[in-house]
Order: C-alpha cells, then sequence, then structure tokens
C-alpha cells in the first residue's frame, strides 16, 4: 500500500505555529478526524485531524518545532475503503485502549515491575563495585516512546527507583526507574529519541550493597576517557550554580525559570499540569530531590490565581504571559538580591496602571521667559523667609487652575459600577525621587494656597519622603500627579498615570530655543510638558485644551490670578 503525506491545513491565516503536542506514533491506526498533533498560535490551540482513516507510519516533526500551511508532519498508511475499520484495527485499537487504561491508572507501578524484570544480571564485580548497562523496561506494550526528559546526569549519585529519563507515548508518561542505586556514568540517550524494550539506557557504577558516595577513591581509574571529560565539564557547571544564590520566593511555590531546567515530576503531577496550565518549570518541588507533587502543583495554581487577583507581579490577571528569565549566569557572573518593599509595591502599581489604563501622551512647550524672570527676582525674598522657589510651585497653581477649568481631569472611573467619581477638591502629588525609590507626597488644596505656601509645603514634603518621614496619609488622596524631571534633564517623556487618577503631567527641562514671533526669531526659555492621560476619561481634544492652557497660564503667570 502506497504511503500519504500528512500535511499541515489551512490554519486559518495564522502563519506559523508551534507544535505543542503530539498525539500519535508510528504504528498508530486512527480514523479521519482524528488528532494527529496540536499546535498553538499566540491566539488559539488548534488540534490538526488526520486527512483519512489509515496507519500511521512515521511522524517526522517533534513538540517545539514550528510548522505552516504544507509542511508534512508525517506519513501514513491510507486504510483500505478509507475508514480503518477493519476487525484487525478493532481488536488493535481495543488493546491500545486498555494498554492506555492500565497505564494511565498505574504507569508508576507498571515501569516499576517491568524494571524488576529487566534487571540484567549483574557483570562481575570489581572492588565493591561493578558496571552495568541499565536498559529500557517492558514499555506496557508501547514502542518507540520519545524521551521527553532526561532526569539525571552523569556523576549523579542515586537510589534505587529514582527517575531516570521520562517518556511519553500518545497516551500517557512514563517514567523509568533505576534498577539499582549507584553512581550514573554514560548516558546513552538524548531527549526526543524513541526508545522501545531492551534499548541501552545509560550506563551506572552500582555499588555492592552500599550507597554511591562509598565508592573507593580510584573510582576514575575504570573511567573512560569521555566519562571523565563529561564528568569534568559537569563540574564548572554545578559551581557555577552554586556561585548563584537561590532565586527569592515570591509565592510559597514561585521559582524563576531556567531554560533546559530539570523537572522531576511523575505521570500524574504531569497531567494535573497540563490540564491547569501550570509550567512545572516555575513550580519548586516540596518532595525528595525537589520533586514536584501534586500538592506544589494545587498550591502553585492558588498562589498565581491569588496574585493575578491582587494585581500581583507574577500573573498579570490578564492573560499575559510572564517574562522567562534565561539563566543568566550562563552570560557571566549575576548576584541577586531582594527587591526592597518599597520597590515591589512600585512595580506591582507601575504595571496596574499600564495594563489597566489606556495611556495617551500629549507634549507641549510652555514660554516661561518670564515666569523665570520673576522667580528669581524672588530670590532675596526667599532667602528671608528661607524657602527656595523653584518652577514647581507655579506648575503646581496652573495645574489646579486646568483642574478647576477642565474637571473631567479630576475624576477616577469606577468601572464596576459604570460610575465617574468627581471630586470637589484639588489635590495634587509630586513625584520625588529618593535614594529608596519613587515616592509620592500629596499637597492638599492647591487651588487654595498661594506660591511661598507650595514652595514651603513642596520642599518639605520632599525632604520627608528622601527621610522615609511621610505618614500614610500624607501621600493619599491625590486627584492628579506632577512629575519634574526638570531639574535633571531630557526634552520629554511619557509618564504612567498613577491610578485611580486620570492624569499624569511630565515637566522636562527647560531650554532657549528660537521662537517666531510674526517677524522674527526671539530667544524663548521654553518649557517642555508631557501630558499622559487615561484616554478612557479624557479625550485628545480635551487633553490638547489642557497643555494649552497649561502653557497659556505660565506663559503669562498674571493670569493664574484671575
Ligand atoms: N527646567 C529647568 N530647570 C529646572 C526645572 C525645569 N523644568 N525644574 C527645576 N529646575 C531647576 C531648579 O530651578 C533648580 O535650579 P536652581 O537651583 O538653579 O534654582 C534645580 O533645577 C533643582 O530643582 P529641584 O531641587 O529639583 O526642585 P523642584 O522644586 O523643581 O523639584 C522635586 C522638586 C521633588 C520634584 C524634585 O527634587 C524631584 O525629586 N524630581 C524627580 C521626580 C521624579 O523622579 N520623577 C520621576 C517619576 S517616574
Amino acid at each position: 500500500m502506497s504511503e500519504q503525506e500528512i500535511k499541515v491545513p489551512d490554519l486559518g491565516g495564522a502563519d506559523e505555529v508551534e507544535i505543542i503536542e503530539i498525539s500519535v506514533s508510528a504504528g498508530d491506526t486512527v480514523e479521519e478526524e482524528d488528532p494527529i498533533l496540536t499546535v498553538e498560535s499566540d491566539k488559539a490551540s488548534v488540534e490538526l485531524p488526520a486527512p483519512g482513516a489509515g496507519k500511521i507510519t512515521k511522524i517526522t516533526v517533534k513538540v517545539g518545532d514550528k510548522v505552516k500551511e504544507g509542511d508534512v508532519v508525517g506519513m501514513m498508511e491510507p486504510s483500505e475503503g478509507g475508514s480503518g475499520d477493519s476487525a484487525s484495527d478493532e481488536a488493535e485499537s481495543e488493546s491500545e485502549a486498555k494498554a492506555e487504561e492500565k497505564t494511565e491508572e498505574k504507569p508508576k507501578e507498571e515501569s516499576e515491575d517491568s524494571a524488576e524484570k529487566s534487571k540484567p544480571a549483574p557483570k562481575k564485580s570489581s572492588g565493591g563495585s561493578r558496571k552495568e548497562t541499565v536498559k529500557v523496561p517492558a514499555l506496557d506494550g508501547f514502542e518507540n516512546v520519545p524521551v521527553i526528559e532526561i532526569n539525571v546526569s552523569e556523576g549523579d549519585s542515586i537510589s534505587e527507583d529514582d527517575p531516570l529519563v521520562t517518556v511519553e507515548s500518545d497516551k500517557a508518561t512514563m517514567e523509568i526507574p533505576s534498577p539499582y542505586a549507584g553512581k550514573v556514568g554514560k548516558i546513552l540517550v538524548k531527549e526526543g529519541d524513541k526508545l522501545s524494550e531492551g534499548d541501552d539506557l545509560l550506563e551506572m557504577t552500582v555499588e555492592e550493597g552500599g550507597e554511591a558516595e562509598d565508592e573507593p577513591a580510584d573510582e576514575d581509574s575504570g573511567k573512560t576517557e569521555a566519562e571523565s571529560k563529561s564528568e569534568s565539564k559537569a563540574e564548572p557547571e554545578q559551581k557555577q550554580k552554586a556561585q548563584e544564590p537561590a532565586p527569592q520566593p515570591q509565592g510559597s511555590t514561585y521559582e524563576p525559570p531556567s531554560p533546559g531546567a530539570k523537572v522531576h515530576a511523575g505521570p500524574a503531577v504531569r497531567k494535573l499540569a497540563r490540564e491547569l496550565g501550570a509550567d512545572l518549570t516555575r513550580i519548586k518541588g516540596s518532595g525528595p530531590k525537589s520533586r514536584i507533587v501534586k500538592d506544589d502543583v494545587q498550591a502553585y495554581v492558588k498562589s498565581q490565581l491569588q496574585q493575578s487577583q491582587q494585581g500581583g507581579s507574577v500573573g498579570t490577571g490578564s492573560g499575559i504571559p510572564g517574562v522567562k528569565l534565561p539563566d543568566f549566569s550562563q552570560f557571566g557572573d549575576v548576584e541577586r538580591e531582594s527587591m526592597s518593599r518599597m520597590m515591589a509595591a512600585t512595580a506591582t502599581n507601575m504595571q496596574r496602571s499600564w495594563l489597566n489604563v489606556p495611556h495617551v501622551t500629549q507634549f507641549d512647550d510652555a514660554d516661561i521667559t518670564d515666569m523665570e524672570d520673576f522667580r528669581k527676582a524672588q530670590k532675596a525674598a526667599g532667602e528671608k523667609k528661607g524657602v527656595k522657589m523653584t518652577p514647581l510651585p507655579f506648575l503646581l497653581k496652573a495645574c489646579a487652575t486646568a483642574l478647576a477649568e477642565l474637571p473631567q481631569f479630576n475624576v477616577s472611573l469606577d468601572m464596576e459600577r459604570k460610575e465617574v467619581v468627581r471630586k470637589k477638591y484639588i489635590h495634587i502629588g509630586i513625584a520625588v525621587d529618593t535614594p529608596h525609590g519613587l515616592m509620592v507626597p500629596v499637597i492638599r488644596d492647591v487651588d487654595k494656597k498661594g506660591l511661598w505656601e507650595l514652595a514651603a509645603e513642596s520642599a518639605e514634603l520632599a525632604q520627608k519622603a528622601r527621610d522615609k518621614q511621610l505618614k500614610p496619609a500624607e501621600m493619599q488622596g491625590a486627584c492628579f500627579t506632577i512629575t519634574s524631571l526638570g531639574g535633571i534633564g531630557g526634552t520629554a517623556f511619557t509618564p504612567i498615570v498613577n491610578t485611580p487618577e486620570v492624569a499624569i503631567l511630565g515637566v522636562s527641562k527647560a531650554a532657549m530655543k528660537p521662537v517666531w514671533d510674526g517677524k522674527a526669531f526671539q530667544p524663548r526659555l521654553m518649557l517642555p510638558l508631557s501630558l499622559s492621560y487615561d484616554h478612557r476619561a479624557v479625550n485628545g481634544a480635551d487633553a490638547a485644551r489642557f497643555t494649552a492652557l497649561l502653557s497659556q497660564l505660565l506663559g503669562d503667570i498674571r493670569t493664574l490670578l484671575l
């Protein structure tokens, strides 16, 4: 019978998709439309069905491969008549179904029994230890089962029954346990290899009635050059790991994933993780040798749910996948340190605002030439009062006026109740850069205060912030925030709205610019303004009105009195 190619069908517009699961193996009999493999685009997971009934003869792809429409993923022999429901097929399916049941129910016991049966007769002992080649035990009727994980490394000391490799058939995941206690030698298989009963798996130095650690000092003498080399290669890797302190847990089960990290988990746990969509590489195992047990998976999922409900930093609560971290130590020395509470809180708030608020930033320049002349003229008066007049009080006053004139900026949105909360007061937060992080003290009733009062109060609050002396009440209740980087530099930036406020003014460094007055260019001191706003509450025209009004007020500060 002639073979037929199995091709990726039309993917509904998706370009390239990743194979996340292969549901069949060579030798399987399938019906038309039976799933062959599952692919996942950035939008959805889709099962690719068999083009017809028949027998799979070859699968030419593996999990993780990227495919597109028309790619060949395997070969099959179509069954005569195309139905694939012959008596022999039925018998085969039945026995497969039985095998599936058994494997799903008791995979470990089955494997253990098989391992016991397949334990080869010991080779001749030499000085208390002997070399063994561990072979694949009976796999409960399965053949050509791909290795999905190698659970040990060369040089590892292991106990009897420790998992050596994990294989996954189309029906179940199985661990092949070690028939001996001892030291792992050369590993003879790699991930992706297909195994059947009797295949060589790895070499071991088996202790006669003792632990692997008790091996004689000259244990290396019996090793091949390749073995010694691979062990000495493994050593710096272990050292490197030891240099990097353990990551700080954020939840009871959180660990940053590292690519290629080994996951120790049994088939039932893997199945549970798959069902719950939990990434095993992110879960810290509480079992022996950090083995992941069902409780770990459940605790991890629970903590992820709680964090996403609280807008936590791991899950985003918006179905947005977290950022996967590489193992940085592969690029050079690294060090880990815990985030301060303030840094963690700021990170959470920033992420929450960024994800919840549709941000737009409106830019404008205010001509502050005259304002600066006036401000500088106040120097002597300021020295008498012991208060320094900076541009900030003028900005506070101009923003208070703009908030009163354009009250759509002085609101918060209650999306649950579909209500707009309008505020009858004007309290403005000022972002203060401190050695321990960003803090935002709030000046109350800015509209009712004079410039000197605002200068004194903002200086006092900024100092309190730097000294960590702010009371919680002094950081609450703002309607709007000003973040001024003008003392530092920059021409513009896009600040993040400090939710539940709906707008924030970013101020950059004023600079002399040539400004056309209708007849000639005049040197004017221009202050860059960057107004970020929540586009759900404020429309673009109002934002342009707000910055234009600020420019007008700062351009002629007499208008602040009107
Ligand atoms: N353009 C040019 N110069 C400016 C300026 C501007 N926009 N704003 C301030 N300056 C000048 C001031 O006049 C002062 O100069 P002077 O000593 O010659 O008079 C100098 O820069 C320093 O001013 P500063 O001490 O920053 O006072 P301020 O009242 O302008 O700002 C704070 C007070 C608290 C806002 C400020 O110290 C601060 O912490 N800014 C950083 C805020 C931040 O980190 N935001 C980022 C949030 S993401």
